[in-house]
């Protein structure tokens, strides 16, 4: 999604935003741009496509200036073209960058024309800047002008605005899209993301909506509805190089090979004397769990997917009901709330339009307690939430989730151990969980090690249209997740069923072209599924069959077996995603697709 970094400086900033604009990349953008207050006059630059063909024309241009807006945009109104990137102008005096979406943007556009305004994009952004500049020449008063205006637009917004008759000065304002202000010595800084603004600072404020802000080289002044407000200084623990893909090919690649490390520092701090602690997810948490008796689970995409997965272990293990729906549907659905049901976000990013909405209306209608599992601490949905889990995989680049995933997996594994004490659950039980949880990590670096098995299974997929995944019982949701991955980064159309529904339709999909992708490790549905597999192999279908032994399956031109090993039944969820990950991304890069930041999608989803 768009990204935005600005700047305020006696230095040249120009740098530092082109800097900011690569490390916001990872959101996913299709345009970018920047203008800057340059003695008094207004210079900009954009492109249509990446950041650094921007970063050549600056440099053939030997721009340099201390005050500067710049941002990455993602298409919604309008296509990634020059005119549409922004920053968007009006009459050379107001640059402005927006992420967001402006509902009321035909009505305003109507108007504007009415009063003069020219409109040389198909933005929705573009009402924004005309309506400033209107207000300004009213007022004469840049932060008047910005106030006045945003009065008028309905939707969503994170905007940062600079105008060359007030140099030095940047103004950005929020309303449901995140905003920083990033504070250094004797400059400021503001920007969509934290990781754009790490190399540059660590003292970090988070906006809040409706919070407009006038910064200034060694001052700001934060206002809500027009009166002062002062707002927490935050350190970030972020390193930049964190944030690097070091010598790994791609962010996706490393981050895969990272799981290992990434679940233990999940795990850390977290278990004591084999049992898991209650306060992992803060102080209140017993006496906000006390009365529960349901989970309601909300997210999108793959976190949606450890939703589903996660249902099976709180079902199973603390015996209460859990339902898992997708944030964009709950939302609009008027759920009947229940003040003893624990609402449970989970997000990798932590701003998902979709997620956070839902979120909200879950506390409007009167839902129980809210926790959120959540990779960024500073995140709007963390700080909306009674009870956090932060899952301590570290920043995640790759537009296809991998590590937050299992992350994710481990985080509802506990939560779903902490309901179960509360519902008298056998202290046994919580001792073999957390065995299997102990020797995670381990069974992760044994499941990576079929590397280059995958690497090179990965050929028979790269000519395929299509690809079919199935499982059964828990592991449906990791063969639905397997599909996203392989869907997401090889653009392969990919469909994922839970195996004994496959005679009820899908089977009719099935002959010779179509490989069907199984997760069959070994639990009480194996022999189950075996008959499923038995369906598609009587059609020719081609099997790849993940599963703890060979002998799962006689190995057949058309089935192949790729071994696991031994797996712990409770976290075989967690390892089995992890060959499919390697599968997708070796599909991908046979295909030559941009693994780390695919065609259309965003990193993270901040509009609805
Ligand atoms: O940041 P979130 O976990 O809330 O994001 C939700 C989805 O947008 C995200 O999982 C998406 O599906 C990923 N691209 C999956 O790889």
């Amino acid at each position: 999604m768009c990204g935005i970094i600005g700047a305020v400086a006696e230095r040249d900033v120009v740098p530092i935003l082109i800097e900011g604009l690569k490390r916001l990349e990872y959101r996913g953008y299709d345009s970018a741009g920047l203008a800057v207050i340059d003695q008094q006059s207004l210079k900009s630059k954009k492109v249509s496509g990446k950041v650094a063909k921007l970063e050549q024309e600056i440099k053939d241009t030997l721009l340099s200036a201390p005050t500067g807006i710049a941002h990455t945009r993602w298409a919604t109104h309008g296509k990634a073209n020059y005119e549409n990137a922004h920053p968007q102008i009006s009459k050379e005096l107001i640059a402005l960058v927006h992420n967001g979406i402006v509902e009321n943007y035909s009505k305003l556009r109507l108007q504007l024309e009415q009063w003069g305004y020219e409109f040389n994009s198909k933005t929705d952004t573009e009402v924004i800047v005309h309506l400033i500049h209107y207000h300004f020449n009213q007022s004469n008063d840049l932060l008047t002008a910005v106030r006045t205006s945003l009065q008028s637009i309905e939707g969503t917004y994170a905007i940062a605005v600079i105008n060359p008759e007030v140099p030095g000065h940047l103004i950005a304002a929020r309303h449901g899209s995140p905003l920083v202000i990033g504070i250094g010595i004797g400059e400021h800084f503001i920007a969509s993301d934290i990781a754009a603004l790490i190399p540059v600072t660590q003292k970090f404020i988070f906006l809040e909506d409706g919070d407009i802000v006038d910064l200034q080289r060694n001052s700001f002044k934060i206002t809500n509805s027009g009166n002062p407000v002062k707002r927490a200084i935050h350190i970030s623990q972020l390193q930049a190089n964190a944030v690097e893909r070091g010598q790994y090919r791609h962010y996706m690649y490393k981050e895969i090979f990272e799981q290992p490390q990434a679940i233990k520092n999940t795990i850390e701090n977290r278990i004591h004397n084999s049992s898991i602690l209650e306060t992992i997810f803060g102080p209140s948490t017993h006496k906000l769990l006390k009365n529960i008796n349901s989970v309601q689970i909300i997210a999108c995409g793959t976190s949606y997917h450890a939703g589903l997965t996660g249902r099976y272990w709180i079902e199973k293990f603390a015996k209460i009901p859990c339902t898992v729906e997708i944030a964009s549907e709950f939302r609009y659905r008027n759920p009947l709330p229940n003040s003893q049901t624990l609402v449970v976000t989970l997000s990798q990013s932590g701003e998902t339009a979709d997620t956070l909405a839902a979120l909200n209306e879950a506390k409007q209608l009167g839902f129980g307690p809210s926790l959120a599992i959540c990779n960024v601490p500073e995140s709007a949905i963390v700080r909306m939430s009674d009870m956090v889990l932060m899952t301590h995989a570290g920043p995640e680049i790759g537009v296809a989730s991998t590590k937050a995933f299992t992350t994710q997996l481990l985080s509802l594994l506990m939560l779903a151990v902490v309901l179960g004490k509360h519902n008298n659950m056998d202290h046994k039980i919580e001792h073999r969980i957390v065995d299997a949880i102990n020797i995670l990590p381990a069974q992760i670096e044994n499941v990576l090690k079929l590397n280059s098995i995958i690497e090179q299974l990965a050929g028979d997929f790269a000519d395929k249209q299509h690809a079919l995944f199935l499982g059964r019982g828990i592991h449906y949701p990791i063969a639905m997740e397997g599909a996203l991955k392989l869907k997401e980064i090889s653009y392969i159309h990919a469909e994922a069923y839970p195996a004994g529904e496959l005679k009820h339709g899908p089977l009719a999909l099935v002959d010779s072209k179509m490989p069907v992708i199984a997760v069959a490790p070994n639990n009480i549905l194996q022999e189950k599924l075996k008959s499923n597999l038995q369906e598609v192999q009587a059609r020719g279908g081609q099997l790849y069959i993940f599963a703890n032994h060979r002998a799962i399956m006689q190995e057949l031109d058309y089935v192949k077996v790729i071994e696991l090993g031994e797996v712990d039944d409770i976290i075989s969820p967690i390892i089995y995603s992890i060959p499919l990950q390697l599968l997708a991304y070796y599909v991908a890069l046979i295909k030559g697709t941009d693994v780390d930041k695919p065609r259309n999608l965003a990193k993270s989803v901040t509009v609805e």
